[in-house]
């Protein structure tokens, strides 16, 4: 069992292979927050708080003249806003006579076998068939004390994942409504420890580089208020002891399955502790909550890793891999795919797109994705959005006969939806103006020429789906994008009553994982790749819908590097689409060998997006092998562990990263060449994954499995830059 309750001591000890998380509650019934860490003995950890008199930090009704006892100081499970507690707090509720002092007790708990689900949430799961080992559900129920409404602490514990998960219901009980103001879905108490925080910004065409900073007095934090998990920041956060590297010390994850606003704070008190939190943004949310009705808070999955970032990574890895990712293309091999996009933007009509795609089979490409252009009034992105109509009259042809044209080649055929999207200049603006999202009264800003739809509202969620559908009932089609080419704005719905405005942003979130459920299930076999405008709304809350997310807009591959290094701190590199595209390229004008950009798309869901019809007969050979080279690597990149090894920002000469197959006996290694140092420095490499006592074969060369680890490869002098290695490690 992996949750161990002490009755006596009311004490509830969450244990996973690896790490243990515990909570106690206290003799004043306040649940406390006694251990994050390392799987150790089944103890009370209780004994690690101390109590003090602190001044200016008052003391609980209930406490009586108890000086020593200040929740300003108690590490807590859940802490409320008003309770006395003055750091940030997890819970903030608008109580009927309008205040917001809330004081929680326990309750109750409850014990269930398996994972919980969250109703119209993502959710990690566990597979049917017991080869994920197995999860048990703790559910603590705390109550306010002016006994209105109920807090159900949910945690998922998943022993061999290494990973628990939580997440929030308030239930009202009362006669009255109640407001939240702010619902986080995870909190975690320090009492001690000097930390750093890594977090990963960026912007479009620059998403999630690493920061890490020490945790200082005060609060540092990330979020977005821009309705989706944003390219400027994501959600997801590690704290690390200062000393933490990628293969050595503590850290730990906490990572929130969720597509919107959100915020992710670290606050140093007063007593040199730290309180980590995630969850929605407050910023933009009210949520009422009538009699006998809940809220559920998104789910938050917390891991921690004694050995260092790479572990940290790799727990992440393979729960969002395997347990978070649905669907049949969790397992069966994804395509090879070609996008029009950069090849050929706009401009195409049917029988262009059809020789692109004839060139492309060629080279063995196996799926075709038709990308922005085809449907409405869409020769630019003024125009259109919204009409999810073929435009039979650019294309020269129908659907149909593009998709049979191109299923006759052998491949797959794909297209671009941005569902949510809408152009001033469509019909559907014009026959709909009040779907779009706009305050009445206020002109509402618009980006990249458009607005958004309103999402939170059913009818226009319905009549969108409506036109997908007979869209892909058109015809056959396999694969779906689904884009998003701007930040929320102006959020309001006229579905709403003035005083629940506050609810229209994650309505918004709950309608696009409503409309994608029900694209879900209704096409099991399609293969969805979510983007929006690239990497702004990459996140956990989105891999549970689809199974790869357009990592970035910027395909130079050595951007790419930093991109992709950055996003493999919290997600898998089967969910990161990534493509070969064309030189110079079209973001940086850089200019790269194609044997490294093929290098860094393979470090994803590889694919190309250019026009095959511009490269020379001797790039198309190569293209041809690379696939083949793909193909063959497939479960090592995909399934295997990947291993960091260099930073890019950092990186003297090589940065490198690697694959190891789950039992050692296969690794791949791939070396780019950053900077050029004539008569430089050498350069080594220590290999991960493989057996120590096993031999292995590098270029014919056989090699023990310990050297490679221990003392590494030597790595050639870099000769141009850019240029790249392949490195295959195959046991004797
Ligand atoms: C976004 C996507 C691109 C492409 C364009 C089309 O920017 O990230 O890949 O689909 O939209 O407009």
């Amino acid at each position: 069992m992996a949750i161990i309750l002490d009755k006596t001591k009311s004490l509830f000890t969450l244990q996973t292979d690896h790490s243990m998380y515990q909570m106690k509650k206290d003799r004043y019934g306040v649940l406390l927050h006694t251990y994050f860490g390392k799987r150790g003995s089944v103890f009370d950890y209780s004994y690690l708080v101390t109590y003090a008199d602190r001044g200016f930090s008052g003391n609980p009704y209930d406490a009586g003249n108890e000086r020593s006892y200040s929740l300003d100081a108690l590490p807590q499970e859940y802490p409320a806003y008003g309770s006395g507690d003055y750091r940030t707090s997890a819970l903030k509720v608008r109580y009927p006579d309008g205040s917001f002092s809330c004081e929680l007790k326990f309750k109750d708990f409850e014990i269930q076998e398996g994972k919980y689900n969250l109703p119209g949430l993502p959710a990690i799961y566990l597979s049917d068939d017991g080869t994920d080992g197995r999860a048990d559900t703790l559910i603590i129920t705390l109550e306010d004390t002016r006994r209105l409404f109920y807090v159900h602490l949910y945690y998922g514990v998943m022993e061999n994942l290494d990973l628990i998960t939580r997440a929030v219901r308030i239930e009202n009980h009362s006669e009255a409504d109640i407001y939240l103001e702010n619902v986080q879905s995870a909190c975690i108490d320090f009492l001690h420890g000097s930390f750093d925080l890594h977090t990963f910004y960026g912007r479009h065409v620059k998403e999630r580089t690493c920061q890490r900073t020490p945790v200082s007095h005060g609060i540092q934090s990330i979020g977005s208020t821009r309705g989706t998990s944003s390219h400027q920041y994501n959600p997801f956060l590690i704290l690390s002891d200062r000393t933490t590297t990628e293969e050595t010390g503590n850290c730990f994850g906490l990572s929130l399955l969720y597509s919107g606003d959100f915020l992710g704070a670290a606050e140093h008190d007063q007593y040199n502790q730290t309180r980590v939190l995630m969850g929605i943004h407050p910023d933009n949310f009210t949520w009422r909550i009538k009699p006998g009705d809940s809220f559920f808070a998104p789910e938050a999955a917390l891991a921690w890793s004694g050995n260092g970032l790479g572990q940290l990574s790799r727990i992440y890895h393979r729960a969002y891999r395997d347990n978070l990712c649905r669907g049949i293309w969790k397992t069966k091999r994804r395509p090879v795919l070609l996008n029009s996009w950069e090849g050929v933007y706009f401009d195409f009509n049917g029988d262009k797109l059809v020789e692109m795609a004839q060139e492309a089979s060629k080279l063995g490409v196996e799926l075709f994705v038709m990308d922005d252009g085809w449907f409405g009034k869409r020769d630019l992105d003024v125009s259109g959005l919204g009409d999810w109509f073929v435009n039979e009259e650019k294309l020269g042809c129908t659907l149909a006969s593009i998709s049979e044209r191109i299923h006759a080649l052998g491949m797959k055929f794909g297209i671009w939806f941005e569902p949510e999207g809408i152009n001033e200049d469509s019909e559907l603006y014009r026959n709909h103006p009040d779907w779009a999202m706009q305050i009445p009264g206020k002109a509402p800003s618009r980006s990249r020429y458009q607005l958004l739809l309103d999402f939170s509202r059913e009818d226009v969620r319905e009549y969108i789906l409506s036109q997908i559908c007979q869209v892909l009932d058109s015809t056959e089609i396999e694969y779906l994008k689904w884009d998003l080419n701007r930040s929320l704005s102006d959020i309001y719905s006229a579905a709403l009553p003035a005083e629940r405005q506050g609810e229209a942003a994650h309505r918004y979130v709950l309608g696009v994982y409503d409309m994608l459920e029900k694209l879900h299930s209704r096409y099991p076999g399609m293969l969805i790749e979510g983007c929006s405008g690239g990497g702004g709304r990459f996140d956990a809350g989105m891999l549970y819908y689809t199974p790869q997310i357009w990592c970035s807009d910027d395909t130079d591959a050595i951007e790419r590097l930093s991109i992709q290094y950055g996003t493999s701190f919290g997600y898998p590199i089967s969910t990161m689409g990534s493509h070969v595209s064309k030189c110079p390229n079209e973001q940086t004008g850089r200019i790269t060998p194609i044997h490294t950009r093929a290098a860094v798309a393979m470090s994803g869901t590889f694919g190309y997006e250019l026009d095959p019809h511009e490269m020379t007969r001797e790039e198309k050979e190569t293209v041809k092998s690379q696939i083949e080279e793909f193909k063959s690597y497939y479960e090592l990149i995909q399934y295997g562990d990947y291993y960091r090894l260099t930073n890019p920002a950092t990186a003297e000469s090589w940065h490198s990263w690697q694959f190891a197959s789950s039992d050692g006996s296969e690794a791949l290694l791939i070396s780019v060449a950053l900077k050029i140092h004539p008569n430089g420095p050498g350069c080594w490499c220590r290999l991960k994954g493989l057996k120590e006592d096993s031999t292995y074969l590098v270029n014919g060369e056989a090699y023990p499995g310990d050297v490679l680890m221990n003392t590494g490869l030597p790595l050639p002098a870099a000769t141009a830059e850019y240029e790249s290695i392949r490195l295959h490690i195959t046991e004797k």
